[in-house]
């Protein structure tokens, strides 16, 4: 069983200011934002081209009209995925470097297509209200700490339009507890953790799909589709849960290891696996 933890206000500071040092001596390139396997870059794109197709045809599919890259490094998912998706994209990362980059790498064709390029860290950005169809958040959300990643997906939440979605890939750890990386200060969380963080911020995982052939040596990945929660229907008890996450330093919750999980609808989430599927075979609600 893991806990989610809260952390001391200098411990947080020193996760960040040590996360930015790690990045400040990456390289910006593809293989410096995928760790060295730049390799699986087109595979990545494959999987989530396919979920958003699915998404888009089903019954209450968001707009196409602007999306919200969170941790976009060089703009490697904006330029491959989202700016041939969406008529406008927005960008935000911590690192400068790489925003200025991603500005080269998208290149003149597709650049006038991105509205903003924000420099800041996740946890001190909050998306403009009612802004967004899609806020697309991969491989950053293990930089967050568990409270700054509830309060990120909230105001996430409020930066959707109607029929809107937050979609999350990330990688999660084959057992029930969380690690952390000292080298990037950042955390690997078990799939049970990130559904609970999940439902803490009252959304809803509407399909959860892992991303096949990657490489064995990687952590698994995978993809969720999620959607704000109508407040008015969270019950009393839910919203007690949530005031004690948010009052304690250190949170007793427990939660089940649902990682073995994978082939049942769970939460209201359709669990598949994407990669040699084609698209038709999946299920669309
Ligand atoms: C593994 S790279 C992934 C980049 C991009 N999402 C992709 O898949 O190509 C992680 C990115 O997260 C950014 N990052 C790290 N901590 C962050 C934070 N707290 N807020 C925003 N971005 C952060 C890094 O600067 C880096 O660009």
């Amino acid at each position: 069983m893991a806990t989610l933890v809260e952390i001391e206000e200098v411990t947080r500071r020193d996760f960040y200011s040590n996360a930015k040092d790690y990045w400040s001596e990456v390289p910006p390139t593809i293989d410096g934002m995928l760790g060295g396997f730049a390799f699986i870059s087109q595979r990545d794109i494959k999987g989530s081209r396919l979920l958003l197709k699915q998404l888009f045809h089903s019954v209450k599919p968001p707009d196409r009209k602007f999306a919200l890259d969170c941790g976009a490094g060089i703009g490697r998912i904006s330029k491959h995925l989202l700016l041939d998706l969406f008529e406008k994209v927005d960008l935000v990362d911590q690192n400068q470097t790489f925003l200025n980059q991603a500005e080269k790498y998208i290149g003149p064709g597709l650049v006038h297509k991105v509205g903003n390029f924000y420099c800041s860290g996740l946890q001190d950005f909050e998306p403009n209200p009612g802004k967004y169809d899609v806020i697309w958040m991969q491989w950053v959300l293990g930089h967050l700490t568990d409270s700054d990643l509830i309060k990120f997906f909230e105001s996430s939440k409020k930066g959707l339009k109607p029929n809107g979605v937050i979609i999350v890939k990330e990688n999660v750890t084959s057992h029930d507890k969380v690690e952390l990386d000292e080298k990037d200060s950042s955390f690997t969380r078990p799939l049970g953790m990130l559904k609970k963080l999940f439902s803490l911020a009252n959304l809803e995982c509407y399909r959860q799909v892992k991303q096949h052939d990657f490489p064995n040596s990687l952590y698994s990945v995978y993809m969720f589709i999620l959607k704000p929660i109508d407040e008015k229907f969270v019950t009393s008890e839910k919203n007690n849960q949530n005031a004690e996450i948010k009052e304690s330093t250190v949170v007793e919750a427990q939660y089940a290891d649902e990682s073995n999980e994978e082939t049942s609808i769970h939460h209201n989430c359709i669990t598949s696996d994407i990669g040699n599927t084609s698209s038709d075979e999946l299920p669309v609600s």
